[in-house]
């Protein structure tokens, strides 16, 4: 492990005024952004949509690295491969490892991530390939009698060995704890369930040694669930979220980027302007926004060759306002 290189690679994902772009849709979820604009998922499809926004002009000075999906990173545009194409711009690659959320055994409605096994091959393949970081997203359910305290602990367990893993060669990893925002609870609930998710990741990042100024968390923001009849304001979501982290995030780690996790593009970028404005945070306040980055670019684009300047339009005046809310003032 080279510490000096994972803790140069983290400061470069969050440098200022710069994000990660999430484009790390597995085939099944490409395929469900994709039926809202009546277009069939294919590799083809898939790779002409993420050239369009690649190749969006001057997004490299908003976005400093992406996450790209398997069947992405072996993929070309114009004769490049991605990982190259990418860097030739100055942005960094990066790759979803997980194998996705999956039931998890005598737990009903809970999931688990999986993908550890022949992780550090795959991770072998993929540095080769270029990825210079990576990501794994666990996912944690708000409802009745859940997250269970074995649900957190079977998530933070599988997302240290994974960092563990990533940085054991050189690659940074994004820990993704996802408390998702779609139930009915409070903002006071999500933040009860963040603080004990977030206190059990770290905890187990520290039992499996790993070095916390060389990896990168995605979190959601501190928020109430999308079905609850109180919704907050951008400052109590930000208020809530910055003291939060504040009680379990350690200062040494070099930066925390978002997760959009359904908020419309405008939502999240009015989160983290407010998140930014309060002072004193440790941490860079960044964004790895996936659906509030694109979605206004996917319905410009929807499908259609002609579309892609549009498209691309939509796209990079979305990364600009992002971008402003990580300094504002
Ligand atoms: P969203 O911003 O759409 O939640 O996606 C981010 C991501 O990478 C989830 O794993």
């Amino acid at each position: 492990m080279d510490i000096a290189t994972l803790k140069q690679t983290a400061l470069a994902m969050v440098a200022s005024g710069k994000g990660i772009l999430a484009a790390d849709e597995s085939s099944k979820t490409i395929q469900k952004r994709f039926d809202k604009i009546g277009i069939q998922s294919t590799p083809d499809t898939n790779i002409a949509y993420r050239k369009m926004l690649f190749s969006a002009d001057g997004v490299e000075d908003y976005v400093s690295g992406v996450i790209l999906y398997d069947e992405t990173i072996r993929q070309n545009i114009d004769g490049v491969s991605v990982p190259k194409y990418l860097e030739n711009k100055g942005i960094l690659p990066g790759i979803k490892v997980d194998k996705g959320a999956l039931d998890l055994a005598n737990f009903p409605e809970e999931k688990v991530t999986e993908g550890l096994d022949g992780l550090r091959a795959r991770l072998t393949e993929y540095k080769e390939l270029g990825a210079k970081f990576a990501k794994w997203r666990a996912v944690i359910t708000i409802g009745s009698g859940i997250p269970t305290d074995l649900c957190i602990e079977a998530n933070a367990e599988v997302l240290a060995r994974y960092a563990a893993l990533c940085q054991e060669q050189d690659i940074v990893p994004i820990v993704e704890p996802e408390v998702l925002m779609d139930a009915d609870n409070t903002i006071e609930v999500c933040r009860e369930v963040t603080t004990k998710t977030l206190k059990k990741v770290f905890e187990r990042l520290a039992a499996h040694k790993v070095v916390l100024e060389g990896m990168i968390l995605k979190p959601n923001m501190v928020i109430a669930g999308k079905k609850c009849p109180v919704q907050a304001m951008p400052k109590e979501v930000a208020k809530a979220t910055v003291e939060t982290f504040l009680e379990v995030v350690p200062k040494i780690v070099p930066g925390i980027v978002f997760l959009s996790g359904g908020q419309s593009p405008d939502q999240a970028t009015e989160n983290l302007y407010e998140i930014n404005l309060i002072p004193g945070s440790p941490w860079q306040l960044s964004y790895s926004y996936g659906r509030a980055l694109q979605d206004e670019a996917l319905t410009a684009w929807a499908g259609k060759d002609e579309n892609v300047k549009k498209a691309q339009e939509a796209f990079l005046n979305r990364c600009k306002k992002v971008s402003l809310a990580r300094s504002p003032g």
